[in-house]
C-alpha cells in the first residue's frame, strides 16, 4: 500500500481485534519511531500487549475496545513539541495503516 493509498484508506477505529502484532510489524513501527524521535527530538514509544493505560486512564471521549497496542506521543515540553508530536504522530498513523493496522488519535484525561 502506498502512502497516498494509506492516507485515503485510514479512518478512526475504536474497536480492535485481540490479534497480537507480528514481530515484523513491531520492528517496522519501532524503526519508524526511532527516525521520528531523532528528527523531531521526541520520546515516542510503542507499547504492545498492555491493557493498563486504557483501563486506568480515561480517553477524553469515545468508547474504546481491546486497546493493547498503542503509540505514546511523548516529548519534553520545549520548543514546538505539540506541532512535532502532531506531525510525527500523523506520519506514524500512515505507517501503521500501511502495515495493515487501524488507528485513532486519543487524548487521555
Ligand atoms: C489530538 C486529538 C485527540 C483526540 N482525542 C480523541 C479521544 O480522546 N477520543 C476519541 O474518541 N476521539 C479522539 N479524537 C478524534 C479521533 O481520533 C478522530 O480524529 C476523529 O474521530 C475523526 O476521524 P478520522 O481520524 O477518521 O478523520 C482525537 C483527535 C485528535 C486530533
Amino acid at each position: 500500500m502506498t502512502e497516498s493509498e494509506a492516507i485515503r484508506a485510514r479512518h478512526a477505529v475504536r474497536n480492535y481485534t485481540t490479534k497480537p502484532l507480528s514481530p515484523a510489524v513491531i520492528d517496522g513501527l519501532k524503526e519508524e519511531i526511532e527516525q521520528c524521535n531523532r528528527l523531531g527530538q521526541l520520546h515516542i514509544q510503542l507499547v504492545t500487549e498492555n491493557e493498563e493505560a486504557f483501563k486506568s486512564i480515561i480517553p477524553l471521549f469515545g468508547r474504546f475496545k481491546n486497546v493493547k497496542n498503542y503509540i505514546a506521543l511523548a516529548a519534553k515540553k520545549q520548543g514546538g513539541f505539540y506541532v512535532e508530536c502532531g506531525y510525527y504522530g500523523a506520519r506514524l498513523m500512515v505507517k501503521a495503516q500501511q502495515a495493515g493496522l487501524n488507528s485513532c488519535w486519543v487524548a487521555m484525561q
